[in-house]
């Protein structure tokens, strides 16, 4: 493709971070014009493409795949729909940009890096950890040997608020929250894989939804090929804001990321010191969701996914899955029992 051509993005869910990537690709990237939206909710699209000036809104995601005009789509629509509207877009030969977890089982997941792969369309997943300053400079740290071996790493999420327990997917903790950690911790141990998991769940936050499945507090300890041991760990609701934090400890030192602070301001009063937290996913990530649709952009001139593909998106799945297994079995799970032989 021109690299001079802007590129029309086709947006799929408009929901809560689906509304940040349409206002990124209308706003904050360059290169790249928001062309269409859909979502069934035939009010989210409409009210969203009248905000940010976009020239059509549709409730069937059918329409934007079909239309030739479109380069490429973001899906952001609940994980239930990923791994089919990722074949659509791939046969119709569009680039693709989803959010996690791209699929929910393995077999979905096969399905769509294979039709990516067939269509030979890019296909790159929503692990914007990656696009923060201070997690690339960990992995470039790591990867340049300044840690020397890897050995004990560290993820962890806490998540503001649980606002409506019911809306809550089955095994979410594992497969819309840790995902994010497990896709942060292989990219923190390049070239190996996560082996073995431990993992223990509970509903802490809201033991009254715990017979309705929902598990709001997880700890998981993991380990990888080279012999590096991790830990991952999640709760849907800090006090506190919006709290994502990572480490790496190595032969030769340690490097820490994460700071719930919304800046590095410090307030000096009558009550003591004090610092404001973030409290949105979409002001802590802010850069790194943008910068993580810039690169897709580049990806769809190029066709070479540089940042999270859908093996990645695999492989993490691979280790939540795991997990959920360990928990309902409460014991210690290999990933070869939740992968393909
Ligand atoms: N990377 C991140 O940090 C991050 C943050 C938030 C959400 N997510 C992921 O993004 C996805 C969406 O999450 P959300 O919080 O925006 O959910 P949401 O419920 O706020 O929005 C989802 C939207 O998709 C629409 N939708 C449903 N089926 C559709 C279809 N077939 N075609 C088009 N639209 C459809 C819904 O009507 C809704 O408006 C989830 O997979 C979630 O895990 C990722």
């Amino acid at each position: 493709m021109n690299p001079d051509k802007t590129v029309k993005i086709g947006l799929i869910g408009a929901g809560a971070i689906g509304s940040f990537h349409g206002e990124s690709i209308a706003r904050r990237v360059h290169g790249a014009q928001l062309a269409a939206i859909a979502d069934p909710a035939a009010e989210a699209a409409q009210r969203l493409a009248e905000r940010l000036h976009c020239a059509s809104a549709t409730t069937d995601a059918r329409q934007i795949i079909a239309d030739p005009a479109i380069d490429a789509v973001i899906i952001a629509t609940p994980a239930r729909f990923h791994s089919e509207l990722i074949v659509m877009a791939a046969e119709a030969g569009k680039a693709v940009f989803c959010e996690k977890p791209m699929a929910l089982t393995i077999a979905e997941a096969d399905r769509a890096i294979a039709a990516a792969r067939a269509a030979k369309v890019p296909l790159q997943v929503g692990f914007n950890r990656r696009y923060d300053k201070a997690w690339s400079e960990a992995q470039r740290s790591v990867a340049a040997g300044a840690l020397g071996t890897p050995q004990l790493l560290r993820s962890l999420t806490r998540d503001p608020g649980l606002a409506d327990p019911a809306r809550v997917p089955p095994w979410a903790i594992f497969l819309e929250t840790l995902i994010h950690d497990f896709d942060t911790l292989r990219f923190f141990n390049p070239g190996s894989e996560v082996v073995e998991v431990y993992a223990i769940a509970d509903a802490l936050v809201r033991p009254d939804f715990k017979s309705r499945g929902l598990l709001d507090t997880a700890l998981v300890s993991l380990r990888f090929d080279n012999g590096a041991m991790a830990c991952a760990e999640a709760n849907f609701q800090a006090a506190y804001g919006y709290d994502v934090r990572g480490e790496v400890f190595g032969s030769g030192g340690m490097i820490k990321m994460g700071d719930v602070r919304c800046s590095n301001a410090t307030h000096f009063g009558a009550n003591g010191i004090n610092s404001p937290t973030t409290r949105l996913n979409t002001d802590l990530f802010h850069d790194a969701y943008t910068a993580q649709l810039a690169e897709f952009v580049e990806t769809i001139h190029s066709g070479q996914v540089r940042g999270p593909t859908g093996e990645a998106a695999r492989a993490a799945l691979a280790i939540a899955l795991a997990c959920i297994r360990s928990v309902a079995e409460a014991r210690p799970v290999r990933l070869t029992e939740v992968l393909p032989a």
